[in-house]
């Protein structure tokens, strides 16, 4: 509003301290202590905010006895409001440091539990501490940017956002790896999929999508399994395979793409150049499931036609990669009950995953959907599920069925392969596995 006096900000932010022009102007910083040493009547320690990190030195003579002493006393991790001058110093990192003439005490703090070489559990024990590392804070930006990438795509391919729910009373991909509750005396399921609500909500918007968390109850302890993950379901009305996975690799290359424009620092600390992100260009590589076995069983493995595509097949069939790769055309018996069966070969279906390369494996289940309300039953009793649970599910079919296709991407599966990590549980922040739901 013009008129409206601005107050100057109170507190600059510490990458303030290395612009062109900084040295020798003031500055008021405040953030937390990465760490610090006294010694001599000089104190030392390194301020981290948002921004950045920057050394600050403090003398004894400067500030006071009484100050200085306080400000000795600050632990790892505990907060402070500094004041000073910005010079130029070959030894402090970056070549800055912060002069200060005036320290508060926001808040001293106990020692901080974290420090070098403590083992993983203890770590996950502490999460809500260990989250501070500065690996950490790369990782989850690279999420924000990389979900933020993921929402742009979508709204520019006119794909409305949903809100499905995540309790339900059904369990859709299976019952066996349904988290079961109690609700309020009957049986309720954690969500495994959005897929079957989505498919309600695709009559009348054609284009939907939905970003929720997705529960898996298996008691798989491997590095690409989570019993809660985010889920990015699509799907798209008047829509078959082919379209389905033209637009499935434009999405992962384009959010990729923008993750290594602007997290281009983050990604290069975490060990992805990001050249490699930027190179990803569609179309992927399609290879059916049964080439995928001709081409395992030439590698070696112990694979027949029918068998599922496992992670040791899916590391073999990718290592070698550079780009993610579609698996196309599953056997019928594999998949599940929604899926499209193959004009002309109803043994396999209109289904692809996608396989991120480098052995890294399946990051978006995808097919094209069964339109046909008698073939839906017969799927559903021939995987043992009573077709009356899903009762409004088959209304579906009953009023306006429409050809249409749909898939779900794991975004910490994506993540993973992105940041090139070894283990899912670094990709989330508060990881859910089988052996651990706290903190
Ligand atoms: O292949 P899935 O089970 O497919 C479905 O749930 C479909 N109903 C989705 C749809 O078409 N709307 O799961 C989809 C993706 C997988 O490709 C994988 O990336 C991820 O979800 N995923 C997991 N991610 C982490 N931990 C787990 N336990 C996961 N299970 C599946
Ligand atoms: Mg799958």
């Amino acid at each position: 509003m013009a008129g409206v006096p601005v107050a100057p900000p109170a507190f600059d932010p510490v990458h303030s301290a290395f612009a062109s022009d900084a040295v020798g102007s003031r500055r008021r910083l405040r953030g937390w202590l990465l760490r610090s040493r006294s010694s001599g009547g000089i104190l030392f320690f390194v301020l981290r905010d948002r921004t950045g990190t920057l050394q600050v030195t403090a003398k004894r003579d400067r500030l006071g006895a009484e100050a200085f002493a306080a400000a000795e006393r600050v632990q790892v991790e505990g907060a402070v409001q500094v004041e000073g001058t910005v010079a130029a110093d070959a030894r402090a990192p970056g070549g800055r440091e912060l002069r200060a003439d005036r320290i508060d005490v926001v808040h001293s703090g106990e020692a901080f539990p974290i420090f070098a070489d403590q083992t993983e559990e203890f770590l996950l024990d502490k999460r809500h501490l260990a989250i501070r590392s500065q690996e950490h804070v790369a990782i989850f930006r690279v999420k924000a940017t990389l979900l933020r990438a993921l929402r742009e795509f979508l709204a520019a391919e006119d794909v409305l956002e949903m809100t499905p729910p995540v309790l339900t009373g059904n369990p859709a991909e299976g019952g066996s790896e349904a988290f079961q509750i109690d609700y309020f005396g009957r049986p309720g399921y954690l969500s495994q999929t959005a897929q079957l609500y989505l498919e309600a909500l695709l009559v009348p918007n054609e284009r939907v999508y939905a970003l929720t968390p997705s529960f898996r109850a298996e008691k798989s302890r491997t590095p690409r399994h989570l019993t809660e993950y985010l889920h990015l379901e699509i799907e798209l009305a008047w829509c078959d395979l082919n379209d389905l996975l033209s637009f499935i690799e434009r999405m992962v290359a384009s959010a990729a793409h923008t993750v290594a424009r602007e997290r281009a620092a983050e990604l290069t600390q975490l060990g992805r150049p990001p050249e490699e992100l930027l190179a990803l260009t569609p179309p992927f590589p399609r290879i059916t499931y049964r080439a995928a076995i001709e081409r395992l069983r030439a590698q070696g493995l112990p694979v027949e036609l029918g068998s599922d595509l496992g992670t040791a097949e899916e590391r073999a069939l990718t290592l070698e990669e550079r780009a993610p790769i579609f698996v196309t055309h599953f056997p019928t018996r594999l998949k599940a009950f929604y899926m499209l069966r193959s004009p002309g070969d109803p043994e396999t279906v209109e289904a692809a995953d996608l396989l991120a390369p480098e052995g890294y494996g399946e990051i978006v289940g995808a097919s094209a959907r069964e339109t046909d309300i008698g073939l839906l039953i017969e799927r559903l009793r021939e995987t043992g599920a009573d077709p009356a649970t899903y009762e409004w599910y088959l209304d579906l079919r009953r009023h306006g069925s429409v050809p249409h296709a749909g898939f779900g991407l794991g975004v910490e599966r994506l993540l993973r392969w992105i940041l090139r990590r070894e283990h899912i549980r670094d990709t989330t922040p508060f990881p859910r596995t089988p052996s651990r739901h706290t903190p």
